[in-house]
Protein backbone atom coordinates (compact mmCIF):
# COMPACT_ATOMS: atom_id res chain seq x y z
CA UNK A 1 0.00 0.00 0.00
CA UNK A 2 1.34 3.60 -0.90
CA UNK A 3 2.39 5.91 1.91
CA UNK A 4 0.25 9.15 1.39
CA UNK A 5 0.33 12.70 3.70
CA UNK A 6 -1.10 12.35 7.13
CA UNK A 7 -0.28 13.70 10.32
CA UNK A 8 0.25 10.75 12.12
CA UNK A 9 3.24 10.21 10.03
CA UNK A 10 4.81 7.88 12.29
CA UNK A 11 2.23 5.51 12.11
CA UNK A 12 1.77 3.15 9.11
CA UNK A 13 -2.10 2.35 7.71
CA UNK A 14 -3.42 -1.11 8.11
CA UNK A 15 -2.44 -4.01 5.84
CA UNK A 16 -4.40 -5.57 3.21
CA UNK A 17 -4.82 -7.27 0.28
CA UNK A 18 -3.92 -5.33 -3.42
CA UNK A 19 -6.26 -7.21 -5.34
CA UNK A 20 -6.92 -7.13 -9.28
CA UNK A 21 -5.67 -3.90 -11.10
CA UNK A 22 -8.82 -1.06 -11.36
CA UNK A 23 -10.74 -2.74 -9.30
CA UNK A 24 -8.82 -3.98 -6.28
CA UNK A 25 -11.37 -6.04 -4.05
CA UNK A 26 -14.34 -5.28 -5.89
CA UNK A 27 -15.13 -8.51 -7.56
CA UNK A 28 -14.04 -10.86 -4.62
CA UNK A 29 -16.69 -8.30 -1.94
CA UNK A 30 -19.26 -8.86 -4.84
CA UNK A 31 -18.77 -12.30 -5.39
CA UNK A 32 -18.95 -13.21 -1.16
CA UNK A 33 -19.07 -9.96 1.27
CA UNK A 34 -19.11 -11.69 4.08
CA UNK A 35 -16.80 -14.43 3.65
CA UNK A 36 -14.45 -11.37 2.63
CA UNK A 37 -14.75 -9.62 5.23
CA UNK A 38 -13.95 -12.98 7.47
CA UNK A 39 -10.76 -13.89 5.42
CA UNK A 40 -9.74 -10.28 5.56
CA UNK A 41 -9.73 -9.75 9.29
CA UNK A 42 -7.84 -13.21 9.84
CA UNK A 43 -5.03 -12.85 7.67
CA UNK A 44 -4.41 -8.83 8.06
CA UNK A 45 -5.94 -8.51 11.61
CA UNK A 46 -8.30 -6.24 13.55
CA UNK A 47 -7.85 -3.66 11.29
CA UNK A 48 -7.40 -4.28 7.94
CA UNK A 49 -7.49 -2.17 4.81
CA UNK A 50 -8.43 -2.99 1.56
CA UNK A 51 -9.18 -1.22 -1.92
CA UNK A 52 -12.50 -0.83 -4.22
CA UNK A 53 -12.32 0.59 -7.39
CA UNK A 54 -9.48 2.92 -6.12
CA UNK A 55 -11.67 3.90 -2.73
CA UNK A 56 -10.12 2.80 0.32
CA UNK A 57 -11.71 0.75 2.70
CA UNK A 58 -11.03 -0.25 6.31
CA UNK A 59 -12.28 -2.95 7.96
CA UNK A 60 -12.70 -2.59 12.18
CA UNK A 61 -13.36 -5.61 14.06
CA UNK A 62 -11.95 -5.66 17.66
CA UNK A 63 -14.44 -4.45 20.15
CA UNK A 64 -12.39 -1.51 21.56
CA UNK A 65 -11.88 0.10 18.19
CA UNK A 66 -15.81 -0.36 17.62
CA UNK A 67 -16.20 1.68 20.80
CA UNK A 68 -13.55 4.59 19.87
CA UNK A 69 -15.18 4.95 16.52
CA UNK A 70 -18.96 5.30 17.92
CA UNK A 71 -16.87 7.72 20.33
CA UNK A 72 -15.32 10.40 17.87
CA UNK A 73 -18.31 9.99 16.00
CA UNK A 74 -19.61 12.35 18.46
CA UNK A 75 -17.03 14.74 17.68
CA UNK A 76 -17.57 14.44 13.66
CA UNK A 77 -13.65 12.26 13.05
CA UNK A 78 -16.86 9.95 11.49
CA UNK A 79 -19.65 10.47 9.79
CA UNK A 80 -22.30 9.19 7.39
CA UNK A 81 -22.06 11.26 4.58
CA UNK A 82 -21.72 9.64 1.88
CA UNK A 83 -24.15 6.46 2.67
CA UNK A 84 -26.61 9.76 3.34
CA UNK A 85 -25.90 10.80 -0.50
CA UNK A 86 -25.94 7.68 -2.36
CA UNK A 87 -29.39 6.82 -0.42
CA UNK A 88 -30.74 10.19 -0.61
CA UNK A 89 -33.43 8.98 -3.50
CA UNK A 90 -34.64 6.39 -1.22
CA UNK A 91 -35.01 7.61 2.36
CA UNK A 92 -34.77 11.66 1.29
CA UNK A 93 -33.85 12.86 5.15
CA UNK A 94 -35.47 10.57 6.96
CA UNK A 95 -33.22 10.00 10.86
CA UNK A 96 -31.58 6.34 8.78
CA UNK A 97 -29.94 9.09 6.28
CA UNK A 98 -29.47 12.62 7.86
CA UNK A 99 -27.14 14.11 10.10
CA UNK A 100 -25.89 17.29 11.44
CA UNK A 101 -28.50 19.44 13.09
CA UNK A 102 -31.37 17.62 10.94
CA UNK A 103 -30.69 14.23 12.75
CA UNK A 104 -30.16 15.91 16.26
CA UNK A 105 -33.79 17.51 16.04
CA UNK A 106 -35.42 14.19 14.52
CA UNK A 107 -33.31 11.76 16.77
CA UNK A 108 -34.77 13.58 19.59
CA UNK A 109 -38.67 13.97 17.97
CA UNK A 110 -38.77 10.76 17.36
CA UNK A 111 -37.05 9.08 20.48
CA UNK A 112 -39.87 9.21 22.73
CA UNK A 113 -42.30 7.02 20.66
CA UNK A 114 -39.37 4.25 20.72
CA UNK A 115 -39.11 3.98 24.23
CA UNK A 116 -39.17 0.71 25.97
CA UNK A 117 -42.15 1.88 28.41
CA UNK A 118 -43.34 2.89 24.93
CA UNK A 119 -43.50 0.30 22.78
CA UNK A 120 -45.41 -2.50 24.86
CA UNK A 121 -48.61 -0.22 23.81
CA UNK A 122 -48.20 -2.20 20.79
CA UNK A 123 -47.88 -5.52 22.47
CA UNK A 124 -51.28 -6.91 22.15
CA UNK A 125 -51.29 -5.68 18.37
CA UNK A 126 -48.70 -7.87 17.83
CA UNK A 127 -50.03 -10.55 19.81
CA UNK A 128 -53.74 -10.28 17.55
CA UNK A 129 -51.72 -10.12 14.77
CA UNK A 130 -49.39 -13.09 15.05
CA UNK A 131 -52.46 -15.26 16.27
CA UNK A 132 -54.38 -14.64 13.24
CA UNK A 133 -51.36 -15.08 10.82
CA UNK A 134 -50.21 -18.34 12.73
CA UNK A 135 -53.76 -19.55 13.11
CA UNK A 136 -54.98 -18.53 9.43
CA UNK A 137 -52.58 -21.60 8.68
CA UNK A 138 -54.17 -24.81 7.85
CA UNK A 139 -54.11 -27.43 10.83
CA UNK A 140 -52.93 -30.07 7.97
CA UNK A 141 -50.32 -28.30 6.50
CA UNK A 142 -47.32 -30.12 7.05
CA UNK A 143 -44.38 -28.03 5.26
CA UNK A 144 -44.16 -24.06 5.54
CA UNK A 145 -41.44 -21.28 3.97
CA UNK A 146 -41.35 -19.33 7.35
CA UNK A 147 -40.61 -16.26 5.46
CA UNK A 148 -44.02 -16.85 3.79
CA UNK A 149 -45.94 -16.24 7.53
CA UNK A 150 -43.58 -13.70 8.91
CA UNK A 151 -42.62 -11.23 5.96
CA UNK A 152 -47.04 -10.56 5.64
CA UNK A 153 -47.22 -10.80 9.57
CA UNK A 154 -45.03 -8.27 9.80
CA UNK A 155 -46.41 -5.99 7.09
CA UNK A 156 -49.37 -5.83 8.59
CA UNK A 157 -47.91 -4.80 11.99
CA UNK A 158 -45.71 -2.08 10.64
CA UNK A 159 -48.36 -1.10 8.41
CA UNK A 160 -50.98 -0.75 11.84
CA UNK A 161 -47.89 0.65 13.41
CA UNK A 162 -47.18 3.48 11.28
CA UNK A 163 -50.26 4.16 9.43
CA UNK A 164 -52.62 3.64 11.76
CA UNK A 165 -54.49 0.72 8.78
CA UNK A 166 -53.72 -2.67 8.38
CA UNK A 167 -53.00 -4.18 5.32
CA UNK A 168 -56.65 -4.56 4.36
CA UNK A 169 -56.80 -0.20 3.54
CA UNK A 170 -55.69 0.43 0.24
CA UNK A 171 -53.51 2.84 -0.11
CA UNK A 172 -51.50 1.34 3.26
CA UNK A 173 -51.39 -2.11 0.54
CA UNK A 174 -50.17 0.31 -1.98
CA UNK A 175 -47.32 1.99 0.34
CA UNK A 176 -46.20 -1.10 1.57
CA UNK A 177 -45.85 -2.89 -1.57
CA UNK A 178 -44.01 -0.10 -3.43
CA UNK A 179 -41.44 0.32 -0.61
CA UNK A 180 -40.88 -3.62 -0.71
CA UNK A 181 -40.34 -3.37 -4.13
CA UNK A 182 -37.75 -0.03 -4.05
CA UNK A 183 -35.71 -2.30 -0.86
CA UNK A 184 -35.29 -5.26 -3.20
CA UNK A 185 -33.27 -2.68 -5.50
CA UNK A 186 -31.73 -1.04 -2.76
CA UNK A 187 -28.30 -3.10 -2.37
CA UNK A 188 -27.62 -3.13 -6.59
CA UNK A 189 -28.47 0.44 -6.12
CA UNK A 190 -26.17 1.57 -3.73
CA UNK A 191 -23.76 -0.78 -5.09
CA UNK A 192 -23.79 0.59 -8.54
CA UNK A 193 -23.69 4.33 -7.77
CA UNK A 194 -20.01 4.14 -6.98
CA UNK A 195 -19.40 2.97 -10.40
CA UNK A 196 -19.48 5.62 -13.38
CA UNK A 197 -20.76 8.38 -10.88
CA UNK A 198 -23.85 6.59 -11.02
CA UNK A 199 -24.81 6.72 -14.17
CA UNK A 200 -25.75 3.22 -14.59
CA UNK A 201 -28.96 4.07 -12.02
CA UNK A 202 -29.84 6.98 -13.74
CA UNK A 203 -29.76 4.90 -17.31
CA UNK A 204 -33.87 4.12 -17.97
CA UNK A 205 -33.61 0.33 -17.85
CA UNK A 206 -36.65 -1.79 -16.99
CA UNK A 207 -35.58 -1.98 -13.54
CA UNK A 208 -34.47 1.67 -12.63
CA UNK A 209 -38.34 2.76 -13.87
CA UNK A 210 -40.25 0.21 -12.18
CA UNK A 211 -38.15 2.00 -8.76
CA UNK A 212 -38.82 5.49 -9.83
CA UNK A 213 -42.78 4.40 -10.14
CA UNK A 214 -42.67 2.66 -6.94
CA UNK A 215 -41.35 5.73 -5.34
CA UNK A 216 -43.83 7.96 -6.61
CA UNK A 217 -46.48 5.37 -5.08
CA UNK A 218 -45.16 5.67 -1.94
CA UNK A 219 -45.05 9.54 -2.45
CA UNK A 220 -48.76 9.59 -3.32
CA UNK A 221 -50.08 7.09 -0.82
CA UNK A 222 -48.04 8.80 2.23
CA UNK A 223 -50.00 11.71 0.72
CA UNK A 224 -53.18 10.70 0.78
CA UNK A 225 -53.13 8.41 4.22
CA UNK A 226 -52.25 11.55 5.79
CA UNK A 227 -54.75 13.82 4.13
CA UNK A 228 -57.32 11.05 5.44
CA UNK A 229 -56.24 10.58 8.95
CA UNK A 230 -56.36 14.23 10.21
CA UNK A 231 -57.10 12.77 13.39
CA UNK A 232 -55.56 9.83 15.72
CA UNK A 233 -58.76 7.94 16.03
CA UNK A 234 -56.90 4.80 14.05
CA UNK A 235 -53.81 5.07 15.91
CA UNK A 236 -50.58 4.61 14.50
CA UNK A 237 -48.01 6.76 14.27
CA UNK A 238 -48.98 8.77 10.83
CA UNK A 239 -51.36 11.32 12.71
CA UNK A 240 -49.17 12.08 15.47
CA UNK A 241 -45.73 12.68 13.35
CA UNK A 242 -47.98 15.06 11.06
CA UNK A 243 -49.01 17.08 14.30
CA UNK A 244 -45.32 18.57 13.89
CA UNK A 245 -44.00 17.11 10.24
CA UNK A 246 -44.27 18.66 6.76
CA UNK A 247 -45.80 16.17 3.94
CA UNK A 248 -41.98 15.49 2.60
CA UNK A 249 -40.59 14.85 6.50
CA UNK A 250 -43.67 12.60 7.13
CA UNK A 251 -42.90 10.85 3.50
CA UNK A 252 -38.87 10.51 4.85
CA UNK A 253 -39.51 8.91 8.19
CA UNK A 254 -42.22 7.00 7.22
CA UNK A 255 -40.56 5.24 4.59
CA UNK A 256 -37.43 5.01 7.15
CA UNK A 257 -39.21 3.50 9.83
CA UNK A 258 -40.91 0.95 7.77
CA UNK A 259 -37.53 0.11 5.68
CA UNK A 260 -35.34 -0.05 9.13
CA UNK A 261 -37.77 -2.05 11.25
CA UNK A 262 -39.41 -4.27 8.62
CA UNK A 263 -36.72 -6.25 6.78
CA UNK A 264 -34.57 -6.36 9.62
CA UNK A 265 -37.12 -8.02 12.09
CA UNK A 266 -38.40 -10.36 9.56
CA UNK A 267 -34.62 -11.76 8.79
CA UNK A 268 -34.11 -12.06 12.40
CA UNK A 269 -37.46 -14.12 13.17
CA UNK A 270 -36.43 -16.41 10.16
CA UNK A 271 -32.93 -17.02 11.82
CA UNK A 272 -33.99 -17.80 15.64
CA UNK A 273 -36.65 -20.45 13.48
CA UNK A 274 -33.63 -21.65 11.74
CA UNK A 275 -31.47 -22.38 14.75
CA UNK A 276 -34.11 -23.64 16.77
CA UNK A 277 -35.23 -25.93 13.78
CA UNK A 278 -31.94 -27.08 13.89
CA UNK A 279 -31.76 -27.65 17.48
CA UNK A 280 -34.81 -29.71 18.80
CA UNK A 281 -33.50 -29.91 22.41
CA UNK A 282 -32.88 -26.06 22.43
CA UNK A 283 -36.76 -25.87 20.81
CA UNK A 284 -38.31 -28.14 23.29
CA UNK A 285 -36.33 -25.77 26.02
CA UNK A 286 -37.81 -22.45 24.70
CA UNK A 287 -41.22 -24.49 24.39
CA UNK A 288 -41.39 -24.99 28.00
CA UNK A 289 -40.38 -22.07 29.04
CA UNK A 290 -43.36 -19.89 27.00
CA UNK A 291 -45.78 -22.93 28.57
CA UNK A 292 -44.72 -21.69 31.72
CA UNK A 293 -45.74 -18.46 31.66
CA UNK A 294 -48.09 -18.55 28.66
CA UNK A 295 -50.47 -21.77 29.30
CA UNK A 296 -53.02 -20.29 27.85
CA UNK A 297 -54.12 -17.13 25.55
CA UNK A 298 -55.83 -15.50 28.72
CA UNK A 299 -52.15 -15.44 30.16
CA UNK A 300 -50.16 -13.36 27.79
CA UNK A 301 -48.86 -10.11 28.75
CA UNK A 302 -45.75 -7.99 27.92
CA UNK A 303 -44.48 -8.22 31.66
CA UNK A 304 -43.45 -11.89 31.18
CA UNK A 305 -41.19 -11.49 27.75
CA UNK A 306 -38.13 -10.27 30.12
CA UNK A 307 -38.41 -13.31 32.06
CA UNK A 308 -38.25 -15.34 29.03
CA UNK A 309 -34.47 -15.82 30.27
CA UNK A 310 -33.54 -18.75 27.95
CA UNK A 311 -35.71 -17.79 24.70
CA UNK A 312 -34.12 -14.46 25.26
CA UNK A 313 -31.02 -16.15 24.81
CA UNK A 314 -31.87 -18.19 22.12
CA UNK A 315 -32.89 -14.78 20.32
CA UNK A 316 -29.30 -13.04 20.70
CA UNK A 317 -27.43 -16.20 19.80
CA UNK A 318 -29.04 -16.30 16.63
CA UNK A 319 -28.39 -12.53 16.11
CA UNK A 320 -25.01 -13.06 17.05
CA UNK A 321 -24.34 -15.89 14.57
CA UNK A 322 -26.56 -14.21 12.19
CA UNK A 323 -27.13 -10.14 12.36
CA UNK A 324 -29.43 -9.64 10.21
CA UNK A 325 -27.60 -5.62 10.07
CA UNK A 326 -24.42 -7.85 9.05
CA UNK A 327 -22.39 -4.27 8.07
CA UNK A 328 -22.56 -0.27 8.93
CA UNK A 329 -20.29 2.37 7.05
CA UNK A 330 -18.89 5.38 8.34
CA UNK A 331 -16.80 7.73 6.52
CA UNK A 332 -13.04 9.07 8.04
CA UNK A 333 -13.96 12.80 8.26
CA UNK A 334 -10.22 13.48 8.59
CA UNK A 335 -6.93 11.63 9.22
CA UNK A 336 -7.08 10.46 12.15
CA UNK A 337 -5.26 7.62 14.75
CA UNK A 338 -7.11 4.40 14.91
CA UNK A 339 -5.47 1.62 17.65
CA UNK A 340 -1.73 1.48 16.44
CA UNK A 341 -2.52 2.64 12.83
CA UNK A 342 -3.61 6.08 10.80
CA UNK A 343 -6.63 5.98 8.88
CA UNK A 344 -6.43 8.68 5.83
CA UNK A 345 -9.53 11.46 5.80
CA UNK A 346 -12.15 10.68 3.02
CA UNK A 347 -11.28 6.61 3.40
CA UNK A 348 -15.00 4.61 3.93
CA UNK A 349 -14.83 2.63 7.38
CA UNK A 350 -16.60 -0.55 7.40
CA UNK A 351 -17.58 -2.28 10.84
CA UNK A 352 -19.05 -5.89 10.22
CA UNK A 353 -21.05 -7.51 13.23
CA UNK A 354 -21.08 -10.64 11.44
CA UNK A 355 -17.20 -10.70 11.71
CA UNK A 356 -17.01 -9.74 15.37
CA UNK A 357 -19.55 -11.64 16.42
CA UNK A 358 -17.59 -14.86 14.96
CA UNK A 359 -14.07 -13.31 16.04
CA UNK A 360 -12.31 -16.37 17.79
CA UNK A 361 -10.47 -14.51 20.37
CA UNK A 362 -13.89 -12.84 21.75
CA UNK A 363 -16.08 -16.49 21.29
CA UNK A 364 -15.26 -19.70 22.20
CA UNK A 365 -16.23 -22.14 19.11
CA UNK A 366 -17.49 -18.86 17.38
CA UNK A 367 -19.47 -20.82 14.79
CA UNK A 368 -21.59 -23.13 17.51
CA UNK A 369 -24.99 -22.02 18.38
CA UNK A 370 -24.70 -22.47 22.13
CA UNK A 371 -27.24 -20.04 23.72
CA UNK A 372 -26.28 -20.57 27.17
CA UNK A 373 -23.73 -18.40 26.85
CA UNK A 374 -25.65 -15.38 26.47
CA UNK A 375 -27.29 -16.75 30.23
CA UNK A 376 -23.89 -15.79 31.56
CA UNK A 377 -22.12 -13.44 29.54
CA UNK A 378 -18.65 -12.31 30.12
CA UNK A 379 -17.92 -10.20 26.60
CA UNK A 380 -19.43 -7.02 27.34
CA UNK A 381 -18.96 -4.33 25.18
CA UNK A 382 -19.11 -4.29 21.40
CA UNK A 383 -18.18 -7.70 21.14
CA UNK A 384 -21.81 -8.39 20.11
CA UNK A 385 -24.00 -4.85 18.87
CA UNK A 386 -26.63 -6.26 16.49
CA UNK A 387 -28.22 -2.85 16.68
CA UNK A 388 -25.01 -0.59 16.48
CA UNK A 389 -23.81 1.78 19.03
CA UNK A 390 -22.98 4.91 19.95
CA UNK A 391 -25.48 7.92 18.99
CA UNK A 392 -26.57 5.98 16.35
CA UNK A 393 -28.06 2.85 17.96
CA UNK A 394 -31.20 1.45 16.66
CA UNK A 395 -33.89 3.82 17.72
CA UNK A 396 -36.02 0.69 17.27
CA UNK A 397 -34.35 -1.65 18.88
CA UNK A 398 -36.98 -2.15 21.95
CA UNK A 399 -39.71 -2.35 19.37
CA UNK A 400 -37.94 -4.90 17.31
CA UNK A 401 -37.12 -7.00 20.71
CA UNK A 402 -40.69 -6.73 21.58
CA UNK A 403 -41.80 -7.78 18.38
CA UNK A 404 -39.31 -10.90 17.73
CA UNK A 405 -40.37 -12.31 21.61
CA UNK A 406 -44.01 -11.98 20.95
CA UNK A 407 -43.82 -14.08 17.29
CA UNK A 408 -41.23 -16.46 18.32
CA UNK A 409 -43.04 -17.44 21.68
CA UNK A 410 -46.41 -18.10 19.98
CA UNK A 411 -44.70 -19.92 16.99
CA UNK A 412 -42.85 -22.28 19.27
CA UNK A 413 -45.90 -23.15 21.22
CA UNK A 414 -47.87 -23.28 18.35
CA UNK A 415 -45.71 -25.62 15.93
CA UNK A 416 -43.03 -28.35 16.66
CA UNK A 417 -40.63 -27.91 13.46
CA UNK A 418 -37.87 -29.03 11.90
CA UNK A 419 -35.82 -27.72 8.91
CA UNK A 420 -37.20 -29.20 5.76
CA UNK A 421 -34.35 -32.00 4.95
CA UNK A 422 -32.30 -31.86 1.69
CA UNK A 423 -32.49 -28.05 1.67
CA UNK A 424 -29.32 -25.71 1.69
CA UNK A 425 -29.64 -22.77 3.94
CA UNK A 426 -26.58 -20.43 2.46
CA UNK A 427 -26.93 -16.77 3.92
CA UNK A 428 -27.14 -14.50 1.33
CA UNK A 429 -26.07 -10.23 1.73
CA UNK A 430 -29.05 -8.76 0.70
CA UNK A 431 -30.07 -5.44 2.91
CA UNK A 432 -30.04 -7.24 5.31
CA UNK A 433 -28.32 -10.65 5.99
CA UNK A 434 -31.17 -13.81 4.25
CA UNK A 435 -31.38 -17.34 3.48
CA UNK A 436 -30.92 -17.84 -0.30
CA UNK A 437 -34.10 -20.41 0.02
CA UNK A 438 -36.30 -19.10 2.79
CA UNK A 439 -36.56 -21.43 5.71
CA UNK A 440 -38.52 -24.33 4.69
CA UNK A 441 -39.76 -25.90 7.43
CA UNK A 442 -42.02 -29.22 8.29
CA UNK A 443 -44.25 -28.41 10.88
CA UNK A 444 -46.70 -30.11 13.23
CA UNK A 445 -49.37 -28.42 14.99
CA UNK A 446 -49.39 -29.09 19.07
CA UNK A 447 -52.55 -30.40 20.65
CA UNK A 448 -52.29 -28.53 23.96
CA UNK A 449 -51.37 -25.22 21.79
CA UNK A 450 -54.37 -25.87 19.68
CA UNK A 451 -56.62 -26.65 22.30
CA UNK A 452 -55.58 -23.29 24.05
CA UNK A 453 -55.89 -20.86 20.90
CA UNK A 454 -59.29 -22.63 20.37
C1 LIG B 1 -33.93 -6.90 14.59
C2 LIG B 1 -34.30 -5.76 14.08
C3 LIG B 1 -33.38 -4.60 13.86
C4 LIG B 1 -32.02 -4.57 13.69
C5 LIG B 1 -31.06 -5.74 13.67
C6 LIG B 1 -31.65 -3.18 13.52
C7 LIG B 1 -30.35 -2.74 13.35
C8 LIG B 1 -29.98 -1.41 13.26
C9 LIG B 1 -28.63 -0.93 13.18
C10 LIG B 1 -27.39 -1.79 13.17
C11 LIG B 1 -28.68 0.41 13.14
C12 LIG B 1 -27.48 1.37 13.10
C13 LIG B 1 -27.15 1.79 11.69
C14 LIG B 1 -25.87 2.63 11.62
O1 LIG B 1 -25.26 2.92 12.64
O2 LIG B 1 -25.48 2.98 10.50
C15 LIG B 1 -30.06 0.81 13.16
C16 LIG B 1 -30.50 2.10 13.09
C17 LIG B 1 -31.83 2.45 13.01
N1 LIG B 1 -32.91 1.61 13.19
FE1 LIG B 1 -32.84 -0.38 13.50
N2 LIG B 1 -32.78 -2.41 13.57
C18 LIG B 1 -33.85 -3.23 13.80
C19 LIG B 1 -35.17 -2.84 13.95
C20 LIG B 1 -35.64 -1.56 13.85
C21 LIG B 1 -37.02 -1.16 14.01
C22 LIG B 1 -38.18 -2.08 14.38
C23 LIG B 1 -37.08 0.19 13.74
C24 LIG B 1 -38.25 1.14 13.79
C25 LIG B 1 -39.44 0.85 13.41
C26 LIG B 1 -35.71 0.62 13.47
C27 LIG B 1 -35.36 1.91 13.17
C28 LIG B 1 -34.06 2.35 13.06
C29 LIG B 1 -33.71 3.74 12.77
C30 LIG B 1 -34.68 4.89 12.54
C31 LIG B 1 -32.31 3.80 12.76
C32 LIG B 1 -31.45 5.03 12.52
C33 LIG B 1 -31.10 5.65 13.88
C34 LIG B 1 -30.24 6.90 13.77
O3 LIG B 1 -29.43 6.98 12.84
O4 LIG B 1 -30.38 7.74 14.64
N3 LIG B 1 -34.88 -0.46 13.55
N4 LIG B 1 -30.85 -0.32 13.26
Amino acid sequence: MSENKCPFNNLREPDGPLGLPIVNSFPFVGWNTLKFLKSIREKYGDIAQYKLLGFTNYLVSHPDDIAQVFKEERTGVYSKKRFSETFYPFFGNGLFNSYGEDWELQRKQLQPFFKKSKVTDWFSLVVEESLSHIQAIDGQINELNAEDLMQPLMQSIMSSILFGVGLENEESKKAISAIDSVSEQLASHGLKSFIFNGLLNKLPTPGNLKYKKALKTIDTSIRKLSSSQTDDKQGGLLPLFAEFMTAKELRDQLFTLYFAGQDTTVSTILWVLYYLAKHPNYQERARKEVLGCWPSLEKITHEDLDDFVFLNAAIDEAMRLAPAAYVISRDVEKDTQLGQYKLKEKALLILSMYVTHRHPDLWDNPSEYRPERFIERKNKGYSFYPYGGGKRLCLGMHLARMEITTIIALFVVTFEFKLKPGVNIDPITHMTLKSKNGIPLTVKRLKFTKKAFD
